[in-house]
């Protein structure tokens, strides 16, 4: 039986670069993948849908058209971007398979069971069986660590009949080789949100159907009433506070019957009410791996399970299912196998969605119980008093930061605007470095740039900024 110092199940973003960090920290590792390396983000997430999003962009660009330019006339076959978006992704996989080569990093095509724990008292490796894809065949490896890293897949309701061909998920609609006339959207979150957008510019009539009373719910609640405004300023219509009772194919696509007995008739219907864990068939209940109330793998600071030897990464443990949240938490995984005693910190860290114009957020924001106890300040910026923006013809949007009253530390940030993730993340930076407002402003930013709105919606938190009126300040 092959012996390997670690065992990393899934090649997602959180596997992948586990087991990459790994390599670098000299262990002979093993990765075992079921499907593509890359898992979600590369083949059926961040990637093809941003591929989809910037030719989105593109195209709006060219439907509203820009001061002083006159379109006449333009031709598109989306057939065509979407070989383009599965160049993108095969280079991407590629990629990570060739890296992991070059590392000597052992790649398994398979599904992997967990037969026995480590036993570290007593030095004796787990045994992990894999029933290899090419040919059913089943083989056992030894590892003296294990690292799970299994990721989630688009959540089903039965009453949905998921056909997965009129009534898809997320994992479906990147490979339609045509534009649906029309599609209704189940679940205003934030994969509902992104497609939403983007089958819109491509002129799909879209309808989205949220169950809650607003869309985007876990975000700040002036992002999602602007987002909110933004889509349907853009014809998308939002029904929110919504019911669906049952989804079955049928008419033209499918028809989506709500509580109310109301029916809703299209060509497509994407179904995008969260994400289930794929943990089930890994034979964890077997070896006494510990689950939270929500299910998923309770892990300690340093990423270890209940039992010593078995790490747990990503979707499949606490905080948001994200793919550089996984990745980062590969990495701590895997320097605290090497014996780096790093312990895992979430207070700076960032996500994206990407609408138009999309929006990033930090840390902590209005409404998060994380302030409930902290005395602070809120400073805001619009995009309509930066120079670049206005070249940019991108004044559309505003960013929000947070400072703490008592030591000026900026604690969070959120916003909505054109390239608002690169802002979040110089505002990262700064969390990291716990920076303050000083910080912010003594950062020297280039101009003409969109960052410059960093410095000022942070001074704004004390009535500071530079390029705007604050009557306050100058009362006689
Ligand atoms: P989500 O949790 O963001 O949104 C699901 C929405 O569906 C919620 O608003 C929920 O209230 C609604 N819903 C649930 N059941 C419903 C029902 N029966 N009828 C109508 N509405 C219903 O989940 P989503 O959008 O599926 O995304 C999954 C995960 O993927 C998220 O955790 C997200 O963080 C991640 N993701 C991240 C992206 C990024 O970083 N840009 C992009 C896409 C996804």
């Amino acid at each position: 039986m092959d012996n390997f110092d670690i065992c990393v199940i899934g090649g997602g973003p959180a596997g992948y670069v586990a087991a990459l960090k790994s390599a670098l920290n000299g262990m002979k590792v093993a990765i075992i993948e079921k499907d593509k390396l890359g898992g979600t983000c590369l083949n059926r997430g961040c990637i093809p849908t941003k591929v989809l999003y910037s030719k989105a962009k593109f195209l709006s660009s060219l439907k509203s058209g820009v001061s002083g330019f006159h379109i006449n006339k333009y031709n598109y076959n989306y057939e065509d971007i979407i070989n383009y978006k599965d160049e993108v992704v095969s280079t991407l996989v590629g990629g990570v398979g060739k890296l992991l080569k070059a590392r000597n990093v052992n790649v398994f095509n398979g599904n992997a069971f967990i037969i026995s724990a480590p036993v570290k008292k007593n030095n004796i490796a787990a045994v992990i069986k894999i029933k290899e894809n090419n040919d059913n065949s089943e083989i056992e490896i030894a590892a003296s660590n294990i690292i799970i890293a299994t990721g989630s897949s688009p959540a089903m309701i039965p009453a949905f009949h998921i056909d997965h061909a009129h009534i898809i998920t997320s994992d479906e609609i990147l490979n339609i080789k045509s534009v649906p006339e029309d599609i209704a959207i189940i679940g205003a979150g934030v994969i509902g949100c992104e497609f939403a957008n983007i089958f819109n510019e491509f002129n799909s009539k879209v309808i989205m159907l949220e169950l809650l009373p607003s869309i985007l719910s876990t975000e700040d609640k002036e992002i999602s009433k602007f987002t909110h405004k933004i889509l349907t300023s853009k014809n998308i219509e939002i029904r929110t506070s919504v019911e669906v009772a049952d989804i079955s194919a049928g008419g033209r696509g499918a028809v989506v019957s709500l509580k109310t007995g109301e029916n809703i008739e299209a060509e497509k219907v994407l179904v995008s009410i969260g994400r289930n864990l794929n943990t089930g068939s890994l034979g964890l209940k077997e070896i006494g791996v510990e689950l939270d109330v929500k299910g998923k793998i309770k892990t300690d600071a340093h990423n270890e399970t209940n039992i010593p030897g078995i790490y747990a990464c990503g979707d499949v443990i606490d905080g948001p299912m994200l793919a550089h949240k996984a990745s980062y938490d590969g990495v701590i995984a895997s320097e605290n196998i090497a014996g780096r005693k790093i312990e895992k910190n979430y207070s700076a860290l960032p996500w994206s969605i990407y609408v138009s114009p999309p929006i990033g957020t930090v840390g902590l924001k209005e409404g998060d119980k994380g302030l409930e106890n902290v005395k602070y300040r809120v400073g805001r910026f619009s995009y309509a008093a930066n120079g670049m923006a206005l070249a940019m013809e991108e004044k559309e949007g505003f960013l929000k930061v947070l400072t703490e009253e008592e030591t000026g530390r900026i604690i969070g940030a959120t916003g909505i605007g054109a390239d608002m993730p690169e802002l979040v993340a110089e505002i990262t930076a700064i969390m990291h470095f716990n920076g303050t407002i000083n910080d912010a402003e003594f950062t020297i930013h280039s101009h003409p740039t969109l960052s410059e709105i960093v410095p000022e919606a942070v001074l704004d938190s004390i009535g500071e900024a530079i390029h705007k009126y604050n009557p306050r300040m100058f009362k006689k």
